[in-house]
């Protein structure tokens, strides 16, 4: 049942080859002072930033620079784009790359003004911003976490070996995203198949939850179809216009509150893979694959009705003559089947975790409830072990 909630996304979205041309109506609504945050120079490379930059002289806004924003970004960086938000009194937070640039901006807009450390008071302590919220803007160059219209912001901690998501509210989304899916063409397939995984996950980390008749399983599972079908374009044609915007368009709703509503979310796949990626540093949606089939094989008998759906709505299993653990397993073998497709790690030593690391990723791994078995702290370690 769907039960009571409030839907509301704040985000304004520009879609399509066309949607840089509505950055300067944007960009008139705030001050003169623009925080232009990217990463590690693709977007100087594939020209991006002289167009981004001439678009925000013709605005007469000042830029402050705020390169250099890596994946998985950390702690340390976070600090110090706070304390150039702050000294600059900059109007807006202008993120110009993938999800790390929006995170890292989100995280910025809450940081520069709260007046103590950043990473205690909303990644440890998990506490809502009180202070005044600098507004963000997101030019999308790859897809995958959603974070062009969510309130999420993921932030590492090297030093302590965490890596922590805080959702925030309302306030902290995104004002506009401008997602033109043309910029995602630059991507190295490496980073186009991870985070074609990464959009699949948030579905299933939603769809896998609740026994219940919920339209947001049905739309899940056409999104899952849709992402499915458009990579294996992808794949083959890296240029393909029409599968690189349903691409970049279902990540949008994979991970926008839409599907949440009237689900509990399991998330533990998150969970295990962003422990996996405090200790590797590495691209977040191989993390998710690689522990991802151990997981679900874990849980699988304790949610089989919709692992039996998963296969034949998402997969198109025959369930003639089989059992419904037969039709579930199948479903997971298909599952399997594309990932090798995709070409996405499936385990955790091909991204450098050890044996000897897995204790600490285990006690680096938030234990949620929400899906269909809350783990152990030994049921962790196993699904780490199988992952291995
Ligand atoms: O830094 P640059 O030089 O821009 O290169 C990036 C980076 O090396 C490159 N890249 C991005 N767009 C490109 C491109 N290279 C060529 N052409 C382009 N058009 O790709 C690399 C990865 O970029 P990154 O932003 O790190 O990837 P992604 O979008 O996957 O973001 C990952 C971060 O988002 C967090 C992850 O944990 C991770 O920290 N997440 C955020 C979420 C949210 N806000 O809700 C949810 C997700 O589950 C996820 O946890
Ligand atoms: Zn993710």
């Amino acid at each position: 049942m769907l039960g009571n909630f409030s839907y509301h996304n704040p985000t304004k979205l520009y879609f399509g080859e066309d949607a840089l041309t509505f950055l300067a109506e944007e960009l008139d609504q705030y001050g003169p002072t623009v925080q232009l945050i990217y990463g590690g120079g693709s977007i100087k490379k594939s020209g991006l930033y002289d167009e981004i930059v001439a678009i925000l002289r013709s605005c007469g806004k000042t830029i402050v620079e705020d390169g250099g924003v890596m994946p998985n970004p950390t702690a340390d960086k976070l600090r110090q784009g706070a304390k150039i938000a702050r000294e600059n009194k900059v109007d807006l937070l202008l993120a110009v790359g993938g999800g790390s640039c929006c995170d890292y901006a989100k995280a910025v807009s809450v940081s520069a003004y709260c007046g103590e450390d950043p990473w205690d008071k909303y990644f440890l302590r998990f506490e809502e911003p009180t202070c005044k919220i600098i507004p963000v803007g997101c030019v999308l160059t790859m897809a995958g976490t959603g974070s062009e219209m969510n309130g999420g912001a993921v932030i590492s901690n090297h030093e302590e070996k965490l890596k922590i998501g805080h959702v925030f509210g309302d306030d902290v989304m995104p004002k506009f995203s401008i997602l033109n899916p043309r910029y995602t063409m630059t991507l190295p397939k490496r980073q186009m198949v991870a985070g074609i995984y990464d959009i699949f996950n948030h579905i299933c980390e939603q769809y896998f939850s609740g026994t219940d008749d919920n339209t947001s399983d049905y739309i899940a599972e056409a999104l899952m179809k849709s992402v499915v079908a458009s990579s294996r374009v992808a794949i083959r044609a890296p240029e393909d216009y029409e599968a690189r915007s349903n691409i970049m368009w279902t990540a949008t709703w994979a991970l926008n509150t839409l599907i949440a509503c009237g689900k509990t979310t399991d998330w533990m796949v998150h969970m295990l893979g962003q422990a996996v990626g405090a200790y590797t540093d590495q691209t977040h949606g191989m993390t998710l694959s690689a522990v991802s089939l151990p997981y679900y094989r874990h849980i699988l008998p304790y949610g089989l009705p919709k692992f039996k759906r998963f296969a034949t709505e998402v997969w198109q299993i025959s369930p003639l003559g089989k059992t419904d653990e037969q039709i579930a397993l199948e479903g997971l073998a298909a599952l399997e089947g594309w990932m090798r497709e995709l070409g996405v790690a499936t385990s955790i030593s091909e991204l450098g975790a050890t044996e000897e690391m897995l204790d600490g990723i285990a006690d680096a791994t938030f234990i949620l409830d929400g899906g269909y078995k809350v783990l152990t702290k030994e049921e962790v370690k196993e699904i780490l072990r199988e992952s291995l």
